[in-house]
């Protein structure tokens, strides 16, 4: 009877077949399907990396990957989640830890042997140039390795698709945690803010916003979205 309404279509998930409506994402299809996501969701927005998946469509050999949360299903999409993928992570303490080559391939030695197959890159959901960002490293251009990698969201499967055993995401956050650390200068606005938290600045304010009600704090969060949305207004007229 649901079919008279909305258009249900077919999906598999491990092999086993639903159908579910169109225009849902993933994850929406999963928790429709009965699915009760305890690992492998997070923040359910494309940020945190923990939904991604593997699929296929139908009557094509390419396995895809996509995050759960943001990829709307498809016809007889065949659909297997991976909430967690194992990879290599060294230890290090980053203020004893300065940005030079010979560090990042004590830390990382398997970076050498990157046969360049640009399997990592083909293999991200964000899209991302894993590849070039693993090369940036290999030549000892870490400004671009921050560049090019600063919207991995750390879901692991450049690694989980290396053949090489690489964990190319947990290099590059090294890289730019050494980067951070160690090359650029630190923001002067950073510091006033720690200065005013130190001196407590903000006591009275969150003092104030404890003791608030629903009603007022509902108030508040109206004001400050008005409030954002001018501002937003002003800066794309
Ligand atoms: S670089 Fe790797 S860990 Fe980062 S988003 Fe892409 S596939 Fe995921
Ligand atoms: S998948 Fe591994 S070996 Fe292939 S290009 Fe990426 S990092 Fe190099
Ligand atoms: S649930 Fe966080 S990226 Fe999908």
């Amino acid at each position: 009877m649901l079919n008279d309404i909305i258009k249900m279509i077919p999906i598999y998930v491990m092999g086993r077949k639903y159908e579910v409506p169109r225009g849902l994402t993933i994850q929406k299809a999963l928790e429709f399907s009965g699915y009760m996501l305890k690992r492998g969701c997070g923040c359910r927005g494309g940020v945190c990396g923990a939904c991604v998946t593997v699929y296929r469509k139908k009557g094509d050999y390419k396995i895809n990957v996509g995050l759960a949360c943001q990829t709307v299903v498809e016809p007889d999409m065949d659909l297997v989640q991976l909430p967690y993928t194992s990879a290599n992570k060294a230890l290090y303490t980053i203020k004893n830890t300065p940005l030079t080559d010979s560090n990042i391939i004590r830390l990382y030695p398997e970076l050498l042997k990157c046969m360049g197959c640009n399997a990592c890159t083909k293999s991200c959901p964000m899209d991302l140039e894993v590849m070039s960002y693993v090369s940036a490293a290999i030549r000892g251009d870490f400004a671009k390795v921050v560049e090019l990698s600063m919207e991995c969201i750390m879901c692991g499967m450049c690694a989980a698709r290396c053949p090489a055993e690489l964990s190319p995401f947990n290099i590059a956050l090294l890289i730019r945690r050494m980067y951070g650390k160690h090359v650029i200068p630190p923001a002067p606005h950073l510091k006033q803010r720690l200065t005013e938290i130190a001196e407590d600045k903000f006591k009275d304010e969150i003092e104030k916003l404890k003791a608030s009600d629903k009603p007022e704090l509902e108030t508040r969060y109206r004001e400050l979205q008005a409030t954002r949305g001018a501002a937003v207004a002003e800066m794309t007229a």
